[in-house]
């Protein structure tokens, strides 16, 4: 019994200090070391090297509480705590994102203040006051202008053509919350249901407004075609200009609608490309239904965008995370460089370690694109077609990194934050200083080429804040880039620590990897129909050519991958984005320190990228799969050679199997 309780006692000491223990995590020191723990060395390398590297991987107590099930959501859940703390500790400074996260845990909300908001812009809701006058377009509109939808999404996104142009995308609604199954339905009409009580009805009429509502958006849901994902066959339409889709489209007001979003901005050239299909079909269905159900959902979207209320009974766990995503989507750059304070010190270290570290990754980044010359240069798959071979190299030579640039918070997001307003109120004013700052972009370079130094830089859109760990290749851009919660510890290290094969272990087994693996996508099965400057470019590549391409990724289709065909791009890019990555890391340490231990480490940092278990979401249709992280890490291994080598791994182990992929 004594024991138990020592034990206890002892398991009590540990957590505590887990949660006191402040300051940044994972100092130089420990990162090596941290790496060693991971290892499970029992394990013989030959038989499975996801489990020799990770076998002894686990997310620390409090980080699993904010979402750490593997490497890289650790890093996330890293600089969730880094915040936490900070905006937990009294007196920090601040002070729009403190005053911000403060409000977002601690005040009461309130819907008075959002349906205040939207009669501020459009006075007549019939739910609100009994007018007899309603103009769903306008509704439409005011209900956009803080950042909610209504009976279409408007979004700003790079044109499909010419990626450095933003352009207004109308497409239909994504019906989040009402879902495609009977119960979210039921969750979605109780939550409507609730919203109407507070607004004063009476329980009955409530449940039957709530029910009729529901049933309205239902009939907007079967105006799309079918399951698919319209979004992405839309990716194809032509932009055109708003004045030729209100010719085409008189009965939706669009001029009315942009006007009352964009005031003086407005004009009637500006570029957009819509899902005519759904937008031919919604008038009819307006006109069709009663003018208080109409304004009564528009009015209620607003509040469900903000997700008034729906998580009213969460944990502190759960709050803290919605908070801390909002500030990510609504303050990114302030948030990011807290991130970058918070890690370093101050402002001055945080730049001279980021302005370090830009120069490094670019630096990894040319060495990455020199070894792909090389392959390419010596490929069977260019060998008869020096025209492909030269638009290949064209388009790698073209290809960009982009890093995040923390240091220039938009002019929009910077304006005061009233700090005396309520937690609903601050949300509204942020949203819709985003929205406007979008609407911006999108009219700052209607002409092409673009000059706008706003819209030039404006992939340093809300993707690449402190909390985004994913890593992008943009088709449309022909460019990598790279999340900034990614930039540190134990990814990227001040110069000095570690020695010298350690750390450029790490370096290139880890960001190197990752940079590589989407330095591939720009020549997968999807990449190689778009050219250096990412415009559509299918039939580009010669059927021989194609021919050969195929015949050489064939081997990722065989039996030693899962749901081969679903994943091929992903796999071609982890194995030869390695490949890429190894071979700048070789060159890099040189011949004379080039032993089994220095390749080892490699491949170690490699499998660090993935321990712990891939999330267990639901992916739906569109998205591209990835492989789990055990078969990644194995499979990916099993096609070097270097690597058998390196741990001597007998042929036909599991780690060294006879058929090993290499594509380029
Ligand atoms: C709307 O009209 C009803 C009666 O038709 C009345 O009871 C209610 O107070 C009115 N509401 C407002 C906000 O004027
Ligand atoms: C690849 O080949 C091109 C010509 O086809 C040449 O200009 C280039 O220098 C070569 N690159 C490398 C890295 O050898
Ligand atoms: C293969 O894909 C399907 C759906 O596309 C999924 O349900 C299944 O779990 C996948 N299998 C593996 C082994 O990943
Ligand atoms: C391998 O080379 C590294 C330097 O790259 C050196 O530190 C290490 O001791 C060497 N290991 C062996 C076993 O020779």
């Amino acid at each position: 019994r004594l024991a138990m309780w020592l034990k206890l006692l002892i398991v009590c000491a540990l957590l505590w200090r887990d949660r006191s223990s402040a300051g940044p995590p994972l100092r130089h020191a420990s990162w090596l070391q941290d790496a060693e723990d991971a290892m499970d060395v029992q394990k013989p390398p030959c038989e499975n090297f996801h489990e020799h590297a990770c076998g002894n991987w686990h997310a620390q107590y409090g980080l699993r509480a904010l979402g750490a099930h593997d490497t890289r959501s650790s890093l996330r859940a890293l600089n969730k705590q880094l915040f936490v703390r900070h905006f937990e500790a009294s007196g920090g400074r601040e002070g729009q994102l403190h005053a911000f996260y403060d409000s977002c845990m601690n005040d009461r909300q309130s819907l008075h203040v959002y349906m205040e908001a939207l009669q501020r812009v459009l006075p007549d809701w019939p739910l609100l006051n009994n007018a007899t006058h309603f103009s769903w377009s306008r509704g439409n509109a005011a209900v956009r202008r803080f950042g909610a939808h209504g009976l279409w999404r408007l979004l700003v996104q790079q044109n499909w053509q010419a990626g450095e142009q933003q352009i207004f995308y109308l497409l239909p609604p994504s019906f989040e919350l009402l879902g495609r199954s009977d119960m979210n339905e039921f969750l979605y009409q109780r939550y409507l249901k609730y919203l109407l009580l507070e607004l004063g009805l009476r329980v009955r009429r409530a449940a039957q407004l709530a029910q009729q509502l529901s049933a309205f958006e239902q009939q907007l849901q079967r105006l799309l075609p079918g399951e698919q994902d319209s979004a992405e066959a839309l990716v194809l339409h032509a932009p055109q200009t708003l004045q030729q889709l209100d010719a085409q489209l008189p009965q939706l007001q669009l001029l009315d609608y942009f006007r009352l979003l964009l005031g003086d901005a407005f004009t009637p050239q500006l570029l957009l490309v819509a899902d005519t299909g759904y937008l031919q079909r919604l008038p009819a269905l307006l006109s069709a239904t009663d003018e208080l159900i109409v304004s009564s959902w528009l009015l209620l979207q607003l509040p469900a965008h903000f997700e008034l209320h729906l998580h009213e009974d969460t944990s502190l766990a759960a709050q803290r995370e919605q908070c801390l995503q909002q500030l990510n989507r609504l303050m990114p750059q302030q948030l990011s460089q807290l991130l970058l304070r918070l890690l370093h010190g101050s402002d001055a270290a945080a730049a001279a370690f980021y302005t370090e570290a830009q120069r490094e990754l670019q630096r990894v980044f040319d060495a990455l694109q020199l070894q792909f010359e090389r392959l390419m240069n010596a490929t069977y798959i260019f060998e008869l077609d020096g025209a492909t071979h030269a638009l290949a190299l064209q388009k790698l030579r073209a290809m960009q990194l982009l890093l995040p640039q923390p240091e220039a918070p938009a002019p929009a997001t910077e304006q005061q934050l009233q700090t005396t307003l309520g937690y609903d109120a601050k949300l509204l004013q942020l949203s819709q200083a985003q929205s406007l700052q979008q609407f911006r972009l999108a009219l700052g370079c209607l002409q092409l080429p673009c000059e706008a130094s706003a819209a030039a830089s404006s992939w340093t859109g809300s993707t690449l804040g402190a909390l985004d760990v994913n890593v992008y290749y943009r088709l449309k851009l022909n460019a990598v880039e790279l999340p900034l919660g990614l930039l540190r510890a134990p990814l990227l290290q001040e110069t000095a620590a570690g020695s010298n094969y350690h750390r450029l272990a790490r370096l290139y087994g880890g960001l190197g990897y990752m940079m590589a693996h989407e330095m591939l996508h720009g020549f997968d099965y999807a990449g190689i129909n778009y050219d250096a400057a990412g415009r559509m470019a299918a039939g580009q590549w010669p059927a021989r050519t194609i021919i050969r391409f195929g015949a050489r990724s064939g081997c990722y289709l065989s039996y030693r991958y899962s749901n081969a065909t679903v994943m091929i791009n992903e796999n071609m890019a982890d194995s030869e984005g390695l490949r890429l990555a190894f071979n700048a890391y070789r060159e890099q340490l040189g011949e004379s320190q080039l032993n089994s231990t220095a390749l080892g480490s490699f491949f170690v940092a490699f499998a660090h990228n993935w321990c712990g278990h891939a999330a267990a979401v639901a992916l739906s249709g569109g998205q591209q799969q990835h492989p789990g992280h055990w078969e990644r890490v194995n499979n990916v291994l099993g096609n070097f050679p270097e690597f058998a080598e390196a741990f001597d791994c007998r042929a036909g182990s599991l780690m060294n199997p006879p058929d090993k992929c290499r594509m380029w």
